[in-house]
């Protein structure tokens, strides 16, 4: 997540647009289909005809302004600065600013945007988008980069996952899960995905060794095995992570503590628990904060390219149904990710 305000400067030939708004935080309820001005873009910018968009659960943390942290990071302290909803975006180039480099209008673009992708129109910064793979629909190009380089970052940065290695991903039917099964296994690893009882075929699907099935068993039921354990489901402690790692091995914090409370959101296990317990111990717990530039983009669509991840679809909504998608992701059962066509 990125803070700043979004300035709705000039409207672009004076045109509107339809586009998920909210003028204050709160419940899916405050969000509106309202007609509102196209951004404009600045020098570096491209304005993007939005033809699909992800949901991922920063979209609801920015929609409810919860947890409080992220108010004082610059997001907004009553109410929100960007008014329109989501980041991620698949779609056409309308229109490309004066020191645009590398698209034109109608190249095909994925990426992430500031002014909010629940639109007809978004504006992306260049350095924020990629060419969009030929293989992939709108759809499934949308869903893909705040959660495949969320996962990317935690297989290939902080995990730093060698072939040969056992990795465990929690939450492995989720939206990051999904990718981080897919990556790790790209690179060599033996996945065992945890998930609950009717995600397992799916998570076998993406390529995972082996599933623990969680309502069943806890992660630590084969005892201290694993070289890195990714966490995107924020529901156990350091201590029992830690007792399914090897002596050395590394533990990537990728969701916030659940349950967490409402003005840290749990984000302290990252920021502070995580760091303090790491001094003290052979094995490495690192917090990931994941950011989506061109590059990472560049490497995820080699892996789309070459066959080694696929995105998952879970649900589409339309636009004007946008609401739902966020209130269903908010169930935090999806399987897959979750797209909002336009
Ligand atoms: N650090 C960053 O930069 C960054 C970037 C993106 C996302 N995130 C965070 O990462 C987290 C996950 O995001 P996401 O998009 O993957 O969410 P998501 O699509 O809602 O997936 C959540 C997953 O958690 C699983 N789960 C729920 N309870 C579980 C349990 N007790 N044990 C194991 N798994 C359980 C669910 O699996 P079942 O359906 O099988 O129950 C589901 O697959 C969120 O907290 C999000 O805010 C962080």
């Amino acid at each position: 997540m990125h803070g700043g305000v979004f300035p709705y400067r000039d409207f672009i030939g004076g045109d509107e647009m339809k586009a998920i708004v909210q003028d204050v935080y709160g419940p899916a309820g405050v969000l509106e289909l309202r007609e509102i001005a196209r951004p404009a873009i600045g020098d570096q910018e491209v304005l993007v005809q939005v033809r699909a968009a992800g949901v991922d659960p920063g979209v609801w943390h920015l929609m409810a302004g919860e947890p409080y942290l992220i108010r004082v990071m610059g997001f907004g302290f009553r109410a929100p600065k960007v008014k329109v909803r989501g980041r991620d975006v698949a779609g056409v180039v309308a229109a490309a600013g004066a020191r645009v480099t590398r698209f034109r209008a109608g190249d095909q673009v994925y990426g992430t945007c500031e002014s909010g992708s629940f639109a007809e129109y978004a504006a992306a910064r260049e350095q924020r988008l990629a060419a969009k793979p030929a293989s992939l629909s709108f759809e499934q190009a949308a869903v893909v980069p705040i959660s495949g380089v969320t996962a990317l970052q935690a297989v290939r940065d902080r995990g730093h996952v060698q072939a040969g290695q056992q990795v465990m991903v929690i939450g492995a039917a989720g939206g990051v899960g999904s990718f981080a099964v897919q990556i790790a296994k790209a690179s060599g690893a033996t996945v065992t995905g945890v998930c609950s009882s009717s995600k397992a075929g799916l998570v076998r699907s993406l390529g995972a060794d082996e599933i623990i099935d969680y309502t069943h068993d806890e992660i630590d039921c084969h005892g201290a095995r694993y070289d890195v354990v990714i966490d995107t489901a924020g529901n156990r402690p350091l201590s029992l992570l830690r007792r399914a790692m090897t002596p050395r091995g590394t533990l990537v914090l990728v969701g916030g503590e659940h349950g967490g409370g409402r003005v840290l959101g749990g984000f302290d296990r990252q920021l502070l628990r995580a760091p303090l317990v790491s001094m003290f111990t052979g094995q490495r717990l690192r917090a990931l904060t994941a950011t989506e530039g061109a590059e990472d983009l560049a490497a995820i669509t080699g892996l789309i390219d070459s066959g080694a991840v696929t995105p998952v679809i879970d649900r589409t909504y339309p636009l004007a149904d946008a609401p739902d998608a966020i209130r269903y992701l908010a169930q935090g059962h999806a399987a897959g990710k979750v797209a909002v066509t336009v």
